[in-house]
């Protein structure tokens, strides 16, 4: 590929020729700082607080569930939601082995073991007939529960993550789990405001995730969110995150191994701001998306662009190269020229950490992991 200075003009044109354009910035054009001061002068910076409750509610709206709740990080929130899906020690998850390390670190902080099921091409996230096939040769119901016959380990859950914001085949994975009596925890780090025959992602599974990290669309600085439409299930992760303590005007009495991973209210201020401006946020990027698909298709470029049905929030936007060998000229001059541009991760199983686990054939996810780069997608 010879035309990167065109590429590099037209993405540099998209962000007002700025000599360095990054990945993804985060925008404060709302009630930020007002929300913000509001904590400092009412002293309520810490764990508890009105913009936390706000949050919750919020977050309750844009996800369509019953109950959500404020955590530190959506890594934390993935790891209190897989406590509750059922995940013991010993267990297995199935998930993905194209993600970000998080996915996999939660499973593993549960004591329990990935197996790795490949993607979908279209969705870039996980794929059900790879996990319906997976099933077919390992899994067995034993007391109406499904267990991996290669390791004798029970299968406790199914963490699917969509992919850069781009959704998962729900209603085909739902039908898999559902046949084989696995619960289903959504990894929707990236996926805040998406939506799936219009049903918004993280309701589908048992509980969902969100992230609000600095890098996300909206950001609390640090934090995440868990929901989910059991409200009783909604009750046990407060009171799991928040240190397990029995309501008591002034005893501590604790009746569980809870975690602190509270999400301040200093925090939860700026994200309220931020969830007052998503759906605008949203809106910026897909004109944005628009403008790279008409650009990369006339350069015989593959954008990504959301499947029919799904609503994808254009997180981090993505071009598929041709090859390894073009992605790698596509970061190496993109790069050296301001505009920041990063592969997609590395599959998990390769790290030395991970390598053990059991896995499928991953033929989606390695022609991915050559050929798939993210390029700016900041809200203008
Ligand atoms: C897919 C995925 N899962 C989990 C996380 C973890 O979220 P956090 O960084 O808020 O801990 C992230 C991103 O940060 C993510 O992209």
């Amino acid at each position: 590929m010879s035309n990167y200075s065109e590429i590099i003009g037209f993405i540099k044109k998209q962000f007002e020729n700025k000599e360095f354009i990054p990945l993804h910035e985060p925008r404060f054009s709302g009630n930020e700082k007002k929300y913000v001061l509001d904590t400092i002068d009412s002293t309520f910076v810490s764990s508890v607080g009105a913009y936390v409750d706000k949050f919750e509610l919020m977050m309750s709206a844009i996800s369509g569930t019953n109950k959500s709740i404020a955590v530190v990080n959506g890594t934390s929130a993935l790891q209190v939601a897989l406590r509750l899906a059922g995940v013991n020690h010993g267990d297995e998850v199935i998930t993905q082995a194209l993600t970000f390390i998080a996915t996999i670190n939660a499973i593993i902080y549960n004591g329990a073991a990935p197996i790795f099921i490949d993607v979908d091409l279209d969705t870039m996230g996980l794929s059900p007939n790879a996990v319906e096939a997976f099933l077919e040769e390992f899994g067995e119901m034993r007391d109406g529960e499904c267990y991996n016959k290669k390791t004798n380990k029970k299968i406790a859950a199914c963490m699917p993550m969509h992919t850069f914001g781009f959704p998962v085949h729900m209603n085909e994975l739902l039908k898999v789990c559902n046949k084989w009596n696995i619960p289903l925890v959504e990894d929707a780090a990236e996926a805040i405001g998406c939506e799936y025959h219009s049903n918004p992602i993280g309701s589908f599974g048992k509980l969902g995730v969100f992230s609000f990290n600095g890098n996300k669309i909206v950001t609390s600085g640090g934090g995440g969110a868990i929901v989910t439409n059991d409200v009783a299930l909604g009750i046990k992760a407060k009171h799991l995150t928040t240190t397990a303590k029995v309501p008591h005007p002034y005893e501590y009495v604790h009746d569980d191994v809870g975690y602190n991973f509270r999400m301040p209210n200093l925090n939860a201020a700026l994200a309220c701001a931020q969830l007052e401006q998503l759906n605008m946020f949203i809106d910026s990027k897909r004109i944005l998306a628009q403008e790279y698909n008409l650009f990369f298709n006339s350069k015989g470029i593959n954008f990504r662009t959301e499947l029919p049905q799904t609503k994808a929030n254009y997180w981090l936007m993505c071009v598929e190269l041709e090859s390894k060998n073009d992605r790698d000229s596509f970061l190496k001059e993109t790069n050296k020229n301001g505009v920041m541009t990063r592969p997609i991760w590395q599959l998990i199983f390769k790290s030395t950490l991970y390598s053990r686990y059991q896995k499928d054939y991953q033929f989606n996810a390695l022609y991915l992991e050559d050929r798939i780069v993210n390029i700016p997608s900041s809200v203008r």
